[in-house]
């Protein structure tokens, strides 16, 4: 690793000593300072305060190596360059110097540190747009650092190439960066690329931007000079910063393998250098595989396995969990790619926890937040790889019949399989071997179907905010708390284990999901409307009490699992016994009670009046284990 820990360390000291830099920590991968990201993708993140003009304690000009992660270039991992989590070497001014200094001290770490040959050097930089001009100080700083060295740079016209065009005006999909989410601080950038052939470039088959990997990007200068705001337009900053970008495990990888010529063979990837050494031996003998001699398609598995394997433990180590939702879908997505490239590669043995202990200690040397957590995360991904093996099991079966069963899928039936055993879409896609327009078609396709069913999730949760109701008119309290009777029936009725899991009620009627893996029989029905129109009978009282949320859980009031809700929350019970104290209340001393917002009824004798009855409406199965009940007073 001498040569990699060099590398960062000649970045750090030019940065430090000749440019007065003061190194600053590494921040968890978790954003701090910026809300508007899930993880941190670049060493900007946590500098974001002070992007926007607030005084860092240790002054304007700062530098060091963040560990950042991202998703946006998870289908080119397995390729020569690309991988999700990965170590940017970072500087900073923040409102010191501006353009033309931080172009020098690019050109100086590459030129004359790293000892790159200058002739392998491409600038891009931003050719502007009715709001921001053509960025001329950059060009002509290029120029003369190009000129500095004894290459005379031609300035690309948009059309025509010769042998001297080295600095490219582009668009600001290529020369714009940021902000990574929504809002915050961005600006025209500046790209520096390395040109890995072994004869100059030939401009008709490649140029910089291209998806060859010919050309490499290696650095990233950008001139933040703009806060983009929610209502999205572009408001100059005061304070002008620098905020520049390099890519570690690239610099290693040209560091590592460029020949005498500078050339650098298209065999060698970032996964091939000395940072991925140990585990790239412990893999190829798990696999049998080796990393050069194997086909297109297992060398591009090994390489994810390696990618994600370090990403998974990057995530753990800073504290995500694979769930459902956010950050924890992309670590659950990370860990069952690795399997299902497993698989692909007919691994037969476990090795996620002895690939990834063996990350975690050759890390954990450098970060020393690993510190005395590898037995938590090693657990952690174990119950997530049973977890997931039962699904694969699951989904594959569910597959094949369907491809049996359907001469054409869609992206619906993928959508019905991720739903109802957690099978991810891609999988099903490699499971099915579609490429091409048909993949396309069915991403698509399942994305729709993704978008439609949050919005209906969002809504529902919304609604259970607001207790799930359009208004809240006489008709809809009636059905309010006709609801809340309903939910206990069906638990006294069917199973105590049942649930609300979302609900809408508007003055014509309730609709209630539940966790209920069948329908309803039409005895159960029958009882069910019995049972309601008796309690209606019966003038049972319904009480709101205000307590503390931990004693409302203790007195067994319902509630939706994993949803926050403050430190006090109203609670309605319906049904309480007479000389019972809330406080000392449990199951038994109540028909039911609630967290909830209401609006209720006071007596459940006020439901029902004009001679109407409770009734079911109508059932209907919505996804996984989910079954939708509406009912209204006919
Ligand atoms: N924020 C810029 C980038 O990610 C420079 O670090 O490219």
């Amino acid at each position: 690793m001498n040569l990699s820990k060099s590398i960062k360390e000649d970045f750090i000291n030019l940065l430090v000593q000749k440019y007065n830099h003061k190194e600053i920590p590494n921040s968890s991968l978790i954003p701090v300072n910026d809300p508007s990201v899930l993880f941190t993708t670049a060493g900007m993140h946590p500098l974001v305060v002070y992007l926007l003009g607030e005084l860092h304690p240790l002054g304007q000009r700062l530098v060091n190596v963040q560990r950042c992660f991202r998703t946006d270039d998870i289908e080119e991992v397995g390729d020569t360059i690309h991988h999700t989590l990965f170590e940017m070497l970072g500087y900073w001014s923040l409102g010191d110097y501006f353009k033309e200094l931080s172009l020098e001290i690019t050109f100086d770490y590459f030129v004359n540190k790293l000892k790159f040959d200058p002739k392998r050097l491409y600038s891009t930089v931003f050719v502007g747009n009715t709001d921001v001009e053509l960025d001329r100080i950059a060009i002509e700083k290029w120029k003369e650092l190009y000129r500095s060295v004894g290459i005379e740079p031609e300035v690309w016209d948009g059309k025509d190439f010769n042998e001297n065009t080295r600095i490219f005006p582009l668009l600001k999909t290529e020369n714009w960066w940021g902000p990574a989410g929504e809002t915050g601080p961005c600006g025209p950038d500046s790209e520096l690329f390395y040109w890995r052939g072994k004869e100059k470039p030939d401009f008709r088959r490649f140029v910089p931007w291209d998806t060859s990997n010919m050309f490499i990007e290696i650095s990233n200068n950008v001139f933040m000079g703009y806060n983009k705001t929610k209502e999205k337009t572009y408001v100059p900053l005061v304070q002008k910063n620098i905020d520049f970008g390099g890519g570690f495990e690239r610099i290693t990888l040209i560091s590592q393998f460029k020949e005498s010529d500078g050339s650098l063979d298209m065999k060698y990837s970032v996964y091939d250098t000395e940072l991925f050494d140990t585990q790239r031996t412990l893999l190829e003998e798990l696999s049998g595989k080796s990393f050069q001699d194997s086909t297109k398609e297992e060398i591009k598995n090994l390489r994810i396995i390696l990618d994600h394997m370090r990403g998974i433990i990057f995530l753990l180590t800073d504290g995500v969990i694979p769930s459902n939702k956010d950050r924890g879908y992309i670590l659950r997505r990370l860990i069952r790619r690795v399997m299902r490239s497993g698989k692909v590669l007919g691994i037969e043995k476990s090795f996620i926890i002895e690939l990834g202990t063996s990350f975690f200690e050759t890390y954990k040397l450098q970060y020393t937040h690993f510190e005395s957590q590898l037995e938590s995360i090693c657990e952690i991904l174990s119950s997530e790889i049973e977890k997931f093996n039962k699904t694969l099991d699951k989904g594959l079966r569910k597959i094949e019949e369907l491809s049996e069963e359907k001469e054409v899928i869609t992206g619906r039936d993928l959508f019905y399989i991720f739903e109802t055993y957690g099978f991810p879409c891609e999988l099903s896609l490699e499971a099915l071997d579609v490429n091409g327009k048909d993949r396309l078609t069915i991403i698509d396709d399942f994305n729709e179907c993704m978008r439609k069913h949050q919005e209906l999730s969002r809504n529902s949760s919304i609604g259970k905010f607001k207790g799930g109701l359009s208004d809240s008119s006489e008709e809809t309290t009636k059905l309010h708390t006709l609801q809340h009777l309903l939910l206990r029936t069906l638990q006294l009725t069917i199973s105590d284990e049942i649930h609300q899991k979302g609900s809408n009620i508007t003055p014509e009627r309730l609709r209630l999901d539940i966790n209920l893996d069948r329908k309803i029989t039409q005895d159960e029905i029958q009882t069910i409307e019995l049972t309601v129109s008796e309690k209606i009978n019966e003038g049972i009282s319904v009480d709101k009490f205000d307590l503390p949320k931990n004693e409302a859980e203790r007195i067994g009031a319902e509630h939706e699992f994993g949803q926050k809700y403050p430190d006090t929350v109203s609670v309605f019970v319906i049904g309480l016994r007479e000389n019972v104290n809330i406080n000392d209340a449990s199951r038994k001393d109540y028909l039911s009670a609630e967290f909830c917002g209401g609006p209720h009824v006071q007596n459940t004798n006020e439901i029902v009046s004009d001679g109407k009855r409770f009734k079911i409406l109508n059932q209907e199965k919505i996804g996984s284990g989910i079954l939708r009940i509406k009912a209204s007073l006919v």
